[in-house]
């Protein structure tokens, strides 16, 4: 799996001489479960939706593995279909475009429109709607009767049983309470581990540090890093340039910092890893 993009920028239609991603180039190789970080209006959701080509790129090119996305119109982008089975996106506030009329057919709708059977697909469906945590006492019940993080799922559950090769993900545990974030991470993290590749849009960088393999830093349309997160999160002048705030856990290491801990901070990713490495800096 990869993905490449050489020299992208976009403009928006109402935009003058401003871009929304102004010369972006990057590659993702292998598996990768990778953050894109940035200031509100930094180009995160612009930059993911031309994953799928929702948006093409104003110039320059992406590329998906075979498969190539460059200016409208010049070239018609060939087997789109195929494309948008590959990489599916998960939009923020997903829970909005739930329509049919139960759970159960809703998360079936995205396999039946890559012409898989009506039987196959409700297979598929229950299968992805178990990855989420929806339990088989909802499937009749219409989409608007669930609550609002209840509704999330079923539309991840949605792309999930596309069984897309790529999970793009806008801001998935924006609005969540803490748990059913947790929970959604981890369910994330149970599909990177059986070989998807993700890239998520956070503003919680805490988030970021913890489950992503790779970050891109946006910063005014341009990409500023494409680092690991312990590379980025523990360099004080890149938080400062990309004008984000450090993950909460940084103030613990800190302190700990000063308290004279040989901390490696390239082991410290969540609360245990800390302390493991606390520990390790103790017994040495
Ligand atoms: N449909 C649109 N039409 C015109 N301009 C847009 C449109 N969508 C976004 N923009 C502009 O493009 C820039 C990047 O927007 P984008 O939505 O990609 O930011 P973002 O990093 O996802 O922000 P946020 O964190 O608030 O979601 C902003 O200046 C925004 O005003
Ligand atoms: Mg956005």
């Amino acid at each position: 799996m990869a993905i490449t993009f050489e020299n992208v920028y976009y403009q928006y239609k109402n935009e003058d001489k401003n871009y929304s991603l102004n010369d972006i180039t990057f590659d993702l190789e292998g598996h990768f479960f990778a953050g894109v970080i940035g200031e509100t209006g930094s180009g995160k959701s612009t930059l993911i939706q031309h994953i799928n080509a929702l948006l093409r790129p104003s110039k320059g090119l992406v590329k998906i593995d075979d498969f190539t996305v460059q200016v409208q119109n010049k070239k018609k982008l060939k087997k789109i279909k195929e494309l948008r089975k590959k990489v599916g996106v998960v939009f923020q506030f997903p829970e909005y475009q739930l329509f049919e009329d139960t759970v159960l057919k809703d998360v079936a709708f995205g396999p039946k429109n890559f012409n898989v059977s009506k039987e196959d697909a409700i297979k598929k469906a229950k299968k992805a709607l178990k990855m989420v945590g929806i339990d088989e006492s909802y499937y009749e019940k219409s989409p608007f009767e669930l609550s609002g993080g209840e509704r999330r799922k079923v539309a991840i559950a949605g792309i999930i049983a596309i069984e897309p090769e790529i999970l793009v993900l806008d801001e998935p545990c924006a609005g969540l309470d803490p748990k059913s974030s947790s929970e959604m991470m981890e369910l994330f993290l149970n599909l990177y581990n059986q070989g998807l590749s993700l890239i998520m849009v956070s503003h919680n960088m805490d988030i970021v540090l913890k489950y992503c393999t790779k970050c891109l830093v946006l910063n005014r349309g341009k990409l500023l890093y494409n680092l690991k997160p312990t590379e980025f999160f523990y360099n004080e002048m890149y938080l400062n340039t990309a004008k984000i705030n450090e993950p909460n856990l940084l103030y613990y290491v800190k302190m700990a910092l000063k308290k004279n801990y040989k901390l490696d901070v390239n082991n410290i990713k969540d609360i245990s890893s800390f302390i493991l490495e606390l520990k390790r800096c103790k017994n040495a």
